[in-house]
């Protein structure tokens, strides 16, 4: 028999294209769809070779197209716009994407018969967390127009399974990071607005220094305090999730953190660290909506799903995000 295919919407980008990669090693097929808005097309073409479709998920005519001419197992999607700052000031341009673009591709996999989705959503759906470490049953209340169009892809999600049938898991990932361990894919967000590489370009002098955005929280060094979850264990995780429903699973969340967070200050020193480099910091004002503490919980993804990640500590996931940033913009 086949492998199963996979459509993979986004695999073009950070977090999508080490999914594909990991989707390929479990033996599956996989087609990307991808409207390179952000996307890296050389890294499809060198690294992943898998077949890339440039469009767009909102492009129904190109869906249609896309499922009549091969069977798809599943879909997962990683494609949307990310920027939680873009987001308040752009709203209609994030609920265009990332919900009515979601909402086209799922009304054409529920024509084309396609049941099993995969969907990446956001710790930003639950706002400022009322307890530390975040677990799915907390309350959602999204502070920024990026949260609540996850949110409401969410609740679509809820009313497509009763409606039409369709299954999905959601993993409300915290803050992606690092870099596949063997430095074939990494992060390369243009803008990048990610504190990791953010931090590893300025020790590479690409950058002058790095901001920190408040230190008077209420944190022990004063500063924000995130959970950095390393990009394989999240694909790792998608795999995991993807046989869940494969198998016939129901309707789930799941956190994908690692439940330890780390202060801004604490970054910036693990990474004069590993990079051996200086790293200079400029010290700014809080920015509206940034919650002082996000550490998730990754338990209920390790019982239902035996997700074990493997790369949990801050060091490895630097280690990984310095190598491939090397190689990615050190030449450059
Ligand atoms: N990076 C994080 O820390 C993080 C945290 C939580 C959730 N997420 C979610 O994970 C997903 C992937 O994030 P990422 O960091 O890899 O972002 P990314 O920008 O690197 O990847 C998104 C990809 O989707 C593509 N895309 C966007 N809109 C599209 C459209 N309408 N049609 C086709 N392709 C489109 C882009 O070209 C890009 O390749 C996103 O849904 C994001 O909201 C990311």
């Amino acid at each position: 028999m086949a492998n199963p295919t996979i459509l993979v919407t986004g695999g073009a980008g950070y977090i999508g294209s080490h999914a594909v990669l990991a989707l390929r090693e479990a033996g599956y097929e996989v087609v990307i769809l991808d409207n390179l808005v952000y996307g890296h097309r050389d890294i499809v073409e060198t690294v992943l070779k898998v077949e890339l479709i440039e469009g767009d998920i909102a492009d129904r005519a190109l869906l249609d197209k896309i499922f009549k001419t091969r069977e798809f197992a599943a879909v997962m999607h990683f494609a949307a716009y990310a920027y939680v700052g873009e987001s308040v000031g752009q709203p209609a341009k994030y609920y265009r994407n990332n919900v009515t673009g979601t909402l086209t591709l799922l009304e054409a996999m529920c024509d084309a018969g396609i049941k099993n989705f995969v969907f990446s959503s956001t710790c930003a759906t639950y706002g400022v967390p009322e307890q530390i470490p975040v677990s799915e049953d907390q309350p959602k209340q999204p502070i920024n127009p990026y949260g609540m169009s996850k949110l409401m892809v969410e609740h679509i999600l809820d009313d497509f399974d009763h409606a039409y049938g369709l299954r999905s898991v959601r993993f409300r990932y915290f803050n992606a990071a690092g870099a596949d361990p063997q430095g074939r894919l990494g992060e390369d967000h243009s803008p990048e607005t990610h504190i990791l590489p953010l931090v590893l370009l300025t020790a590479m002098g690409k950058r002058e220094s790095i901001s920190i955005y408040g230190t008077d929280y209420d944190t022990p060094d004063g500063t924000c305090l995130r959970d950095y979850i390393h990009v394989t264990d999240l694909a790792q995780a998608h795999i995991l999730g993807l046989e869940y429903l494969l198998k016939g699973g129901s309707t789930e969340v799941f956190n994908l953190g690692n439940g330890q967070g780390f202060s801004i200050r604490e970054v910036i020193e693990a990474a004069r660290v590993v990079t051996g480099r200086p790293i200079a910091v400029t010290l700014a004002d809080r920015r509206p909506g940034d919650p002082p503490i996000l550490v998730g919980s990754g338990e209920k993804a390790k019982q239902v799903l035996g997700w074990n990640p493997q790369y949990a500590d801050l060091e490895t996931i630097l280690k990984h995000a310095w190598q491939w940033h090397q190689k990615r913009h050190e030449s450059v």
